[in-house]
């Protein structure tokens, strides 16, 4: 491994100054709106996150990556960015972002932005500016329109699908108020894409990475980086067509989507490559691409975005042998491209984890979609078969998956809530809901709102904590045994537990490398770090011996010195 960093005893101070700070990071994802709400209004803002700059200090993480706190009218959570280059008015101003980014630096933690390329809002001055100009016009060119089918043009140019569900054109009304042309949105309708053969969305997005990089952000989490750049040369392939042909996951191994993981879209990251690397330490970026693994690492490539994130545990059962083949296959492709390995298990496109592993095996909630029972139907429906759900279980395989996974070389990202072992929320309302998976596929998928409530804070209390007032997503009553209070100084809490692995993560990490012992046991996962520092999970049902060494912490108590079902040990 050519660029091998030692972290190991890097102050804070050294850590802001090192260009390889985000190899082994662990990496907090906060939901700003759902996060802490200073004034009250429900919705949570970016003062909230600066008064919990102490707590994200003493949990111990790396750099915060926040998802999009952008002006938006909230028709996907906030990636329908109206404006690229300001804060939501709802959730405060470019000065209260930057108070917080100057916290978060003094503290010692850095600061990922996320950036959503691939569509801008349809209330954004651009889309705006399209629906007012006529057809062949410049401003329609920022986006992708085209002409129907049908004798008056009635049919939209393709059968294709939004991955939200319906279909992936909108017709517009022409500024005469006749029916005319249509445009493309993978995602919502309020998502219209943006079509980067165009040289000004091209530099416009320069702009906006140099504007974030000059106020402070050290990196960028790049939105759906593998939809970028389209070939929609007529005739457009129908959607069986492209599914006959598709190979890859979400994509074509091959590159030959009309717009999932096109080879061009490597020319972009290639010019912003070049933006990053005009400051010191180079700004970062990790690619949010679901491809064919054999093509992820172009995305994490030193002269792309440097990172991609892998997203194969998450998709994983909690299973030794699963586990042991991600960690391997992807440690040898990053060592392959020179960057470091990202883990994540939870995120707010996904079922938590600790939900996740509570369910039957099989069930393992996809992206976007919620886990299903044995019998394929979505437990989370309507709150679902409660029964199949065993919370107690979930917790603690969470905790034991978690525990490996900071141990294991690279990034480590958590998002908001999972140190607290919270659950995903099922007992949303349907007039409550606010994903738009939820409302273009009602009675299929009940959408994502279930891991986007707002954190617990307090044990009492409106909103428990989370502000003054009520919390824009309805908080269950069991919210308040994960209450931030119930757990801070508890001994055996989630929290604790969080707290201590991530500060004996940044005491004990070293070089990228792991190596593996044979326990006898397939159920048994054992590796070593460089340094001594080792760390087992057992995955079976019944305590096994432990390996010779101190036991530096473990995601739950040993039994008669013996490491239980379902929980992970940090040796040394
Ligand atoms: C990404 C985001 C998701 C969003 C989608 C469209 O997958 O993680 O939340 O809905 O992009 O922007």
């Amino acid at each position: 491994m050519s660029t091998t960093a030692t972290l190991a005893t890097l102050s804070d101070s050294n850590l802001a100054a090192d260009p390889n700070w985000w190899r082994q990071a662990s990496v907090y994802q906060i939901y700003p709106r759902s996060f802490a709400d200073s004034n009250g209004d429900g919705l949570g803002d970016i003062k909230g996150i600066t008064a919990k700059v102490p707590y994200l200090k003493e949990l111990g993480i790396d750099a915060v990556w926040l998802s999009p706190f952008y002006p938006s009218a909230l028709a996907d959570g906030g990636y329908d960015v109206d404006d690229y280059r300001n804060v939501d008015p709802k959730l405060g101003t470019l000065e209260d972002f930057d108070e917080m980014a100057n916290a978060l630096h003094a503290a010692g933690i850095k600061l990922i932005a996320d950036i959503v390329p691939n569509h801008s809002s349809d209330r954004h001055e651009w889309f705006r500016e399209a629906l007012a100009s006529p057809k062949g016009s410049a401003a329609r060119d920022r986006y992708i329109f085209r002409d129907g089918k049908g004798p008056n043009g009635e049919f939209p140019p393709s059968d294709w699908d939004s991955v939200f569900g319906g279909p992936a054109w909108e017709r517009i009304t022409e500024p005469d108020g006749t029916p005319g042309q249509w445009y493309m949105h993978i995602f919502a309708k309020e998502q219209p894409d943006l079509n980067w053969a165009n040289r000004e969305i091209r530099d416009d997005f320069l702009k906006t990475l140099r504007f974030w990089s000059d106020r402070g952000v050290d990196g960028f989490r790049v939105d759906v980086a593998h939809a970028l750049t389209k070939d929609l040369t007529e005739p457009l392939l129908s959607k069986l067509e492209l599914s006959a042909a598709n190979t890859g996951t979400d994509g074509f191994a091959d590159g030959s989507h009309p717009f999932w993981d096109r080879d061009d879209v490597h020319e972009v990251y290639a010019e912003w490559r070049e933006v990053f690397n005009e400051y010191n330490p180079p700004r970062t970026a990790v690619a949010e691409a679901w491809v064919h693994a054999t093509r992820r690492p172009r995305y994490a490539s030193p002269a792309g975005l440097g990172q991609a994130f892998n997203f194969d545990l998450l998709q994983a059962d909690f299973d030794a042998e699963e586990f042991r083949e991600i960690i391997t296959r992807n440690l040898a492709e990053a060592a392959a491209t020179g960057a470091s390995s990202t883990w994540v298990f939870s995120n707010h496109d996904v079922v938590r984890h600790a939900t996740r592993y509570g369910l039957p095996k099989g069930s393992k909630g996809s992206k976007g979609k919620p886990a299903k029972g044995q019998d394929g139907k979505s437990w989370l429906l309507a709150g679902g078969p409660k029964e199949e759900l065993d919370v107690e279980l979930g917790e603690r395989r969470a905790r034991a998956a978690t525990l490996l996974m900071l141990a294991v070389p690279g990034s480590a990202y958590l998002y908001q809530g999972e140190e607290l072992g919270l659950q995903e929320v099922a007992e949303i309302p349907d007039a409550e809901r606010q994903d738009p998976s939820f409302f273009r596929n009602k009675g299929v998928e009940v959408g994502r709102d279930g891991c986007r409530v707002p954190l617990p804070w307090a044990v009492e209390g409106t909103s428990f904590g989370f502000g003054d007032g009520g919390a824009h997503l309805p908080q269950p009553d069991w919210f308040s045994r994960y209450a931030v209070e119930a757990q801070d100084g508890t001994q055996g809490s989630t929290l604790e537990l969080y707290r201590t692995a991530l500060k004996l993560r940044r005491e004990l990490q070293a070089a990228e490398e792991l190596e593996w012992i044979e326990t006898g046991n397939p159920e048994v996962l054992h590796f070593s770090r460089p340094g001594g520092w080792r760390s087992v999970t057992n995955f079976g049902d019944t305590a096994v011996e432990l390996p010779a060494g101190t036991v530096l912490v473990s995601s739950a108590p040993l039994v008669d010195g013996k490491l239980p079902a379902n929980t992970t040990a940090w040796l040394r």
